[in-house]
């Protein structure tokens, strides 16, 4: 389920990294910092997407907590013979309400396509979870004028074929600007944003402003103010700032 409107979606996608040493104390500290009469509290819903082995550790220090717990993918089936997946289902189980999908690193190293990842989105609702779809386009792609069309077919090819506005998230990523420290202008994110609505409205009816659409790649502390203020962005999939505490913590207070 999506949080309120009018508060900001900050997810932490820790991808490969951590130990059950490290995931403690960072979502120790996110949880602390997430008090709920703390000010930045009511204008943002935090959540934290740790590898698999590391939600068993992660789930019983985020319960009675308004901080949410995600994780990084699913495979399509609830169960079966599917040696090395992990269903939405046991992820439900685990304790997680997000799922991210679609992540560029899996379209490109795993070679997951739109369809899939619709699949993947299906499977997430059907247990209950939110989809965090991503998108985005590479850099040869927006060298070569591309974007829109990438990021648009993107988008109407990974929706799920059943699914209502609010139950999920869009991520806007665009792969250049992840891991590298280069991130979209604000105008470029800006339009994009506008472009992934449109998309929406177009695809399945869905006003613009009914899904939430976050943005990814390269926030840091430093940028989080302007990007989280540019029109039309409800938040952001942090990758490498949300491994270090203060770093995330200090995203999650660029809400304000
Ligand atoms: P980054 O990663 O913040 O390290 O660029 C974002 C992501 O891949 O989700």
């Amino acid at each position: 389920m999506n949080p309120q409107p009018g508060k900001k979606l900050i997810l932490g996608n820790w991808k490969m990294h951590g130990s059950r040493a490290s995931a403690a104390p960072l979502a120790r500290s996110v949880v602390e910092f997430m008090r709920p009469q703390a000010p930045h509290s009511q204008k943002a819903c935090a959540v934290l997407c740790p590898p698999t082995p590391l939600l068993a550790i992660v789930a019983p220090l985020l319960v009675n907590s308004s901080v949410a717990l995600g994780a990084q993918d699913c495979a399509v089936q609830p169960s079966g013979a599917y040696t090395g997946d992990v269903s939405a289902e046991m992820l439900k189980d685990a304790g997680c309400s997000y799922v991210i999908v679609g992540h560029s690193e899996r379209r490109s190293l795993h070679h997951e396509a739109s369809e899939l990842v619709a699949e993947k989105a299906g499977a997430a609702l059907r247990a209950g979870l939110t989809p965090v779809i991503c998108v985005g386009e590479t850099l040869v792609e927006r060298e070569g004028g591309k974007a829109e069309e990438v990021v648009a077919n993107q988008v109407s090819g990974s929706l799920p074929v059943k699914a209502s506005p609010n139950e999920i998230v869009l991520a806007y990523e665009p792969v250049w600007a992840i891991g590298t420290g280069k991130v979209a202008s604000e105008h470029d994110i800006a339009a994009m944003h506008k472009l992934i609505h449109d998309t929406l409205l177009h695809a399945k009816g869905w006003e613009p402003g009914s899904v939430r659409v976050v943005y990814g790649g390269s926030v840091k502390p430093q940028n989080a103010k302007g990007i989280l203020a540019t029109p039309g962005v409800d938040g952001a999939l942090v990758g490498g700032a949300s491994l270090v505490a203060e770093e995330f913590c200090s995203i999650l207070s660029a809400v304000l």
